[in-house]
């Protein structure tokens, strides 16, 4: 019995052995982007491993741009992953045969988290089309972003008034805060609000999501005129497997990026403010001269140039390494001259664009005066040397609600304090500590 068990195994381990070389001898006759040598059934990981030093994605990433090109093949066992690293490149990909390059990378850990790829952000095919559709019409799109602005408008006013309120309390009456957690509070209540129609303690969080049930129906309409975990009850009617886990981990994707990308970006706005006193005083006069002293409110933003030009600036030098999710090939594709085979996994690199020398003058310098003469867009509508929320099918659906969020709550900021940093934290998932004093009235 022991011995049949013991051949029925090897078989089994040396036809798959023999199925993994054989797969990946026909990939390696095509003519993939160069990378480093892949092994038989490994495939990089050795190399991976050996440049692990590297201490940072982003690291790795810049290394092996300068050595292999613009764009690269990593091979991750069999899997080939292709790293671009060129708008051009990415504008072919992306809308010219956008078709092609938008599904999504499957990893069995994210299979999990998205209750079997049904979220927006892992999705395929009809399922995208209809989850993008919903989040789009009742949650992100103009006229729901104009009907939630009286959320927006609360947590903009709650953020000053707790920096106000720990100045106060403050024996020098200035207030050092980590201020990525005191925006997180903010943001995170109010899309708590916008995700379930009810005002919830933060303690509640991990129950909501893991009990989500009927009394999350009963959201009140007059908070929000309607929230996300609604719809997607109302989705439930045209997809028969759309379940409770589905719509919990639907929720659990739409409270982590829209709370989470933006805070990580004020704050490092704010940073970057702290590091660069002209900009921060410059901005400061822009807001005085336009707004005065009554609170910067989201219809003002038209009128403010410097600040847009400081938000995209601080997106473009973005430290924390912006790339896309993984998307994945739907059949052998060309693209620069090479084969990309079918579901090969393709990340599009875009803070390299950002950091181009082709594309812009002393890179790695923050100056906020590159976008009022080039007056790019966010959503690469000229040209795709600048794409903080990438492009095409999977464009990012929260652009406009995160572009709203972190203008205003910097000009707030800017306006209300003097901002001083304390410490620079390396580990960014700590944040930086500031010093707001608040300005005289
Ligand atoms: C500074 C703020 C933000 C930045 C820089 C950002 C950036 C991105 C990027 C680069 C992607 C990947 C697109 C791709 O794979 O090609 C993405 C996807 C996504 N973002 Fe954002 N995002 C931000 C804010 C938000 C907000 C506020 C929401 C609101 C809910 C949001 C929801 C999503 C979703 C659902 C996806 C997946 C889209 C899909 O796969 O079809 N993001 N975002």
């Amino acid at each position: 019995m022991d011995f049949f068990l013991v051949i029925t195994t090897l078989t089994v381990l040396v036809a798959s052995i023999l199925f993994d070389w054989w797969y990946f001898l026909k990939l390696r006759s095509k003519r993939l982007p160069p990378g480093p040598s892949p092994w038989p059934i490994v495939g990089a990981i050795p190399y991976v491993v050996s440049v692990r030093h590297e201490t940072s994605t982003k690291k790795m990433s810049q290394s092996l741009q300068s050595k292999y090109g613009k764009i690269l093949t990593v091979w991750l066992g069999k899997t080939p992953m292709i790293f671009i690293h060129d708008p051009e490149l990415t504008y072919d990909a992306l809308v010219k045969q956008g078709a092609y390059f938008s599904n999504r990378a499957k990893n069995s850990s994210m299979g999990i988290i998205s209750s079997g790829w049904r979220t927006v952000g892992t999705s395929e095919g009809p399922w995208t089309v209809a989850l993008r559709k919903n989040v789009m019409t009742h949650m992100l799109g103009p006229s729901r972003l104009k009907a939630f602005k009286p959320l927006r408008d609360r947590a903009y006013g709650d953020i000053v008034n707790d920096l106000r309120s720990v100045a106060a309390a403050a024996e020098d009456g200035v207030a050092q805060v980590n201020l990525r957690s005191v925006v997180v509070n903010r943001v995170l209540r109010f899309v708590l609000v916008l995700t379930f129609g009810v005002e919830l303690e933060e303690n509640l969080i991990q129950e909501i999501l893991l009990n989500l049930g009927e009394r999350f129906r009963l959201g009140d309409e007059s908070i929000t005129g309607g929230n996300y975990c609604e719809t997607l009850f109302q989705l439930e009617k045209e997809f028969p497997d759309f379940n409770n886990s589905v719509i919990t981990s639907l929720c659990a994707e739409f409270l982590n990026t829209a709370f989470f990308t933006a805070t990580l970006a004020i704050d490092h706005t704010m940073a970057l403010l702290c590091d660069h006193p002209v900009v921060n005083e410059k901005l400061y006069q822009e807001i005085e001269a336009v707004v005065g002293r009554r609170a910067v409110d989201e219809s003002d933003l038209p009128n403010l140039p410097y600040l847009s030009a400081v938000v995209r600036e601080s997106l473009r030098v973005w430290k924390f390494g912006l790339m896309s999710l993984p998307h994945a090939t739907s059949e052998l594709r060309k693209l620069g001259g090479y084969d990309i085979p079918t579901d090969a996994v393709v990340f599009f690199v875009l803070e390299s664009f950002h950091l181009d020398p082709t594309y812009w003058s002393e890179p790695s310098v923050f100056k906020p005066e590159r976008f009022l003469e080039n007056d790019l867009d966010v959503l690469g509508t000229k040209n795709f040397s600048f794409l903080p929320f990438s492009a095409g099918r999977r464009v990012c659906p929260g652009s406009q609600l995160g572009m709203l969020q972190i203008s205003v709550v910097v000009a707030c900021l800017v306006q209300t304090f003097e901002w001083e940093k304390v410490l620079n934290v390396k580990n960014p998932e700590i944040g930086t500590v500031l010093r707001a004093r608040p300005r005289s009235v």
